[in-house]
């Protein structure tokens, strides 16, 4: 593989881009006609395990989160999740009938891979979602589901999400008809949603740049940024703030947007933007109720919703990005998109080496 960044300045700018394309080889290897792909989620006997593990690090940690989501809606599959340095060490009575998920781009972080290893010395049967099928976290496991990303260099993780998305979702819905959950026209519609991803991305990418780049000059002006968000919204809330802090050196929290009054509402003020990630789904009235609460404290607000939130709420101390509306499990992937660019864009504005964030390492060997 060169390492082109072709009309790109910077490699997470590429990558970024990329996902159209990469998303779109994900869902043709894990998807199929009838839902998902028997050869790989049946290794994984989803019909008889009682809960399923979830550990990984960083952003790989955050999809496995919003997977959670997915797999205890669609699948009625409690799910275990835990950041891999905590999964490990936390002694969690786990079945050995249950099975196990490690989610790891490079395949070879240490506190994922000590997961695996505890996992199996303990009889669980094990999956990796992984970027490399030549990597450790690979070999090791029962199954491998390969995410197709293709090489991603800038150490912040974009691309490897949206892929990670990708694949966790088809085995959540493969689950889901193990399982008796889903009937076959339910996961087939969920297949027709996840197919329409590629071309909706693609479309968001091209038109989102103005708004990104006018709201990254208020961004890269600030000290502190919350991000707040319910669903799988929340720990896309939480994708949107590592990704600002990794690269732009802006502190950032995300927050589930109903724990706004449990804490960070007191920190919000002029100063503090407040970004919302709200598309029009069912926690949409009550994402708006916590904006507001934010609002009448002075906080300045980004809304990032779709066109039917946006003409569901006004508010004027709001800047707003509008996505198309799109069906529920591919909101995470397109609402991505705008969180991915805002941290880049802030961070080249700051003039910071965003491909190479200074103390991080794009794979984390060590424990
Ligand atoms: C590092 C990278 C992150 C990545 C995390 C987990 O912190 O900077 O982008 O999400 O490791 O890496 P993995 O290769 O296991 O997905």
């Amino acid at each position: 593989y060169l390492a082109d960044k072709g009309k790109y300045r910077h490699f997470m700018e590429k990558e970024i881009h990329e996902q159209p394309e990469v998303v779109a080889r994900a869902l043709g290897y894990h998807t199929s006609f009838e839902g998902n792909r028997a050869d790989t989620t049946s290794c994984m006997d989803f019909a008889g395990i009682p809960s399923l593990a979830i550990s990984a690090c960083g952003t790989a940690y955050l999809a496995g989160l919003i997977a959670k989501y997915w797999f205890e809606r669609y699948a009625r599959l409690p799910v275990e999740i835990d950041v891999a340095s905590e999964f490990r060490y936390r002694e969690i009575p786990l079945p050995p009938q249950s099975a196990a998920l490690f989610i790891s781009q490079s395949g070879e972080t240490a506190d994922t891979l000590a997961s695996l290893r505890y996992c199996k010395a303990r009889g669980l049967k094990t999956g990796a979602v992984v970027n490399s099928r030549e990597s450790s976290i690979a070999r090791e496991a029962d199954a491998v589901f390969p995410i197709f990303a293709g090489p991603e260099i800038g150490v912040a993780s974009t691309k490897a999400f949206t892929c990670q998305l990708v694949a966790l979702a088809t085995l959540a819905i493969g689950a889901a008809r193990a399982r008796g959950t889903a009937t076959q026209d339910e996961a087939k519609a969920l297949v027709t949603s996840l197919a329409e991803m590629p071309g909706v991305m693609g479309r968001v990418l091209n038109s989102i740049k103005p708004d990104v780049e006018l709201l990254s000059r208020e961004l890269s002006k600030c000290h502190d940024v919350l991000y707040i968000g319910r669903g799988t919204s929340f720990p896309l809330a939480m994708e949107g703030a590592l990704k600002l802090k990794e690269i732009s050196y802006i502190h950032a929290e995300g927050y589930a947007a109903g724990e706004l009054k449990h804490g960070p509402l007191a920190l919000v003020d002029e100063n503090m933007p407040v970004i919302v990630i709200a598309p029009h789904d069912r926690f949409f009235d009550k994402t708006v109720s916590n904006m507001q609460e934010a609002a009448a404290r002075g906080g300045r607000i980004i809304l990032i919703t779709d066109e039917k939130g946006a003409a569901a709420s006004k508010l004027d101390t709001m800047h707003t990005i509008v996505l198309p509306v799109v069906d529920e499990i591919i909101a995470p992937m397109i609402f991505a998109l705008p969180i991915q660019l805002l941290a880049y864009h802030t961070a080249v504005l700051m003039g910071k080496d965003v491909d190479q964030p200074r103390n991080l390492a794009k794979s984390v060997t060590v424990e």
